[in-house]
């Protein structure tokens, strides 16, 4: 990629968009195609069509997709399904149909099987069930692996696709109805600690399952480093994992961002709620391999984005 290069960064207003414009113009890069979604909505297949060969860019990343917590990804299965299929279809043909000279597809770590042995290697793609609660995401994101493989394989696209863990950071979603963990849980201690502040009283904070559930958590600006390296680096159909390595409890997460935000009260947990998949910790040495690491800590970047994030407008 050259500094005056056509770069479409599909769903710049996202967490992970947002975070890949913000790594593209530290970098130098200035030639950015950004269009939001009130002026293209990327699953209607002729204006799709009609933006590429107006734009015509020669890089695409393709961060755009509906995305959402286990609640949300469980209850609207088949918008899940539907948008991510069309959205990904549209930009990633098109993309083909007009020469883009590379494209990075954004795929995630819960489209892996249910029982993955863990860490997950890249080859567990497609080795077993999925987790029933986001299955129609993980269909649709899968398809969108194989995609990108298959373009490769057989028109001689130069597509990538990465396996991002759980995200977090600056434009994230923090409404408790389609929020992830990390992001809710901050949420719902900051509130509470503000309620116990006004009332004097002593208040709980209720959380789903068990607390036993393992996750691995990654800085959103730490995910834009890894794209925009892989970007200039990686070719090949292995969708590439994208983590830290290290995963943490969700107990111990909680517990975290209860002592990080000064919350005094109580924890309840909720064991007749889903916990979702038991462990979820990437293989991160192909990535190794290629020359990149995590750097950001992940207390360090619960810190920043409390202290930078909060109080939320809303709240
Ligand atoms: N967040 C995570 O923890 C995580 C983890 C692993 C992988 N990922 C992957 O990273 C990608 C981005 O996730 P994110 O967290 O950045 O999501 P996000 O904050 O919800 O951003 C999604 C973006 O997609 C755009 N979009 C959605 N539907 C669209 C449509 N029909 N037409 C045009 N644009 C549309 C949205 O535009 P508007 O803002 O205008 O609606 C938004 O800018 C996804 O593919 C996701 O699977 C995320």
């Amino acid at each position: 990629m050259e500094k005056d290069s056509k770069i479409y960064v599909a769903g710049h207003k996202g967490m992970v968009g947002s975070a890949l414009v913000r790594k593209l113009k530290k970098e130098g890069f200035f030639n950015l195609v950004l269009m939001p979604s009130e002026e293209l909505d990327l699953k209607d297949q002729s204006a799709v069509g009609e933006f590429f060969e107006s734009e015509k860019p020669e890089y695409v990343f393709l961060a755009a997709a509906k995305v959402g917590g286990i609640e949300a990804n469980n209850t609207y299965r088949g918008q899940f399904l539907f948008e991510n299929l069309m959205i990904q279809t549209n930009v990633i043909h098109q993309s083909y149909v007009h020469k883009v000279k590379k494209l990075l597809f954004l795929a995630s770590s819960c489209i892996y099987p249910k029982l993955a042995p863990q860490p997950i290697k890249e080859e567990y793609l497609l080795s077993g069930k999925l987790e029933p609660t986001n299955e129609p995401y993980a269909i649709a994101k899968i398809a969108g692996v194989k995609m990108c493989e298959n373009y490769n394989r057989q028109y001689g696209c130069n597509f990538i696709s990465v396996m991002p863990t759980n995200l977090y950071g600056p434009n994230d979603n923090y409404d408790l109805k389609t929020s992830h963990v990390l992001p809710a849980l901050l949420r719902k201690f900051h509130e509470a600690k503000k309620k116990m502040e006004k009332t004097g009283q002593k208040e709980t904070v209720k959380l789903w399952g068990t607390g036993k559930p393992k996750r691995e958590f990654l800085h959103v600006d730490d995910l834009a480093e890894a794209c925009y390296h892989l970007m200039l680096k990686y070719e090949g159909n292995l969708s590439v994992n994208i983590g830290t390595g290290k995963d943490i409890s969700i107990k111990e997460l909680a517990n975290l961002i209860q002592r990080l935000v000064g919350f005094q009260g109580e924890i309840i947990w909720d064991a007749s709620m889903p916990d979702g998949t038991p462990r979820k910790l990437l293989d991160v040495s192909l990535l190794h391999r290629l020359g990149w690491s995590h750097k950001i800590e992940l207390e360090e970047g619960i810190k920043k984005i409390y202290k930078e994030n909060f109080p939320l407008e809303n709240v």
